[in-house]
């Protein structure tokens, strides 16, 4: 594994290769980076991650301050794998020069998470146009968990036609259900089991509104979320999740998308 902090010395190293295959972090790497890496490892390219808490993306200092990193322990994970570079940009490496391409953002960035992080999804295309620009991955591979991240960056590269192909890889979950996340590190044992349990009802919900969409009271559902444990929910609200349509009818193809707070620890799904 080849690590860098420059992106002129990586560009360099890139240019020798075929192609990348690229899987952007923010660090605190669990089993559902280890799964996107591993899929990105099966391609014929040489496989990119890259470590940057982008500060831009967090809509609170304190937010991001507090986002768990780990440093020590991704590079022992990503050595087992047998990556083949690490990119460990600065603040600097990636926002000082004029990127060629201005980002498009989709009028979709304005629900869900971005009606309570304000600027967060800009920030997260500010950060991926750069980082597409400076290594131009055949492959990109994002998780079903920031949904709406994915497709915010599927509108972009699309509109701007940029040349790298997004793989769409499935959320990873616990045992007990709970989508993987760096921010659960922030939860302690009993809290965990809240998610649980959170997870566990949406997921019958679903089973049960699927069948009959008269079924579904938000209010109630969210009463029912307080009560086992949510201390405040953002959103709950049921989109298609080819076109991002908002559902009123039974039998389509939906999700289930929700934000909450466990105490400060802000929780997102897709169900
Ligand atoms: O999903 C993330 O970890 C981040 O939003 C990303 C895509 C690495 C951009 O900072």
């Amino acid at each position: 594994m080849k690590i860098f902090k420059d992106k002129h010395i990586l560009q360099k190293e890139i240019s020798k290769t075929k192609g990348i295959s690229f899987v952007p972090t923010m660090g605190g790497l669990h089993k559902g980076h280890i799964s996107l890496i591993k899929q990105s490892k099966k391609s014929k390219f040489k496989t990119l991650v890259s470590i940057f808490v982008n500060p831009k993306q967090f809509n609170k200092k304190s937010d991001y301050r507090s986002y768990p990193r780990s440093t020590k322990k991704d590079l022992k994970k990503l050595k087992n794998l047998k990556i083949d570079y690490l990119y460990i940009p600065t603040f600097k490496d990636i926002y000082g020069f004029k990127p060629k391409e201005k980002v498009f953002i989709d009028k979709f960035s304005k629900k869900l998470c971005g009606r309570f992080r304000r600027g967060h999804f800009e920030g997260v295309l500010n950060v991926v146009n750069r980082f597409l620009e400076i290594i131009k991955p055949r492959y990109i591979y994002l998780g079903k968990k920031d949904y709406q991240q994915l497709y915010l960056i599927k509108k972009h590269i699309e509109k701007r036609k940029i040349k790298s192909k997004i793989i769409e890889c499935k959320t990873i979950r616990e045992n007990n259900g709970v989508a993987l996340s760096t921010r659960n590190l922030n939860l302690n044992d009993n809290q965990m089991k809240i998610a649980s349990k959170i997870y566990y009802y949406l997921y019958n919900l679903k089973k049960r509104i699927k069948k009959n969409y008269n079924l579904f009271n938000p209010n109630r559902v969210k009463k029912d979320l307080r009560d086992l444990g949510a201390c405040k929910i953002d959103y709950l609200e049921n989109y298609n999740i080819e076109n991002f349509k908002k559902i009123n009818r039974q039998n389509k193809k939906f999700n289930i998308f929700i934000a909450y707070y466990i105490k400060n620890t802000r929780l997102i799904d897709n169900i």
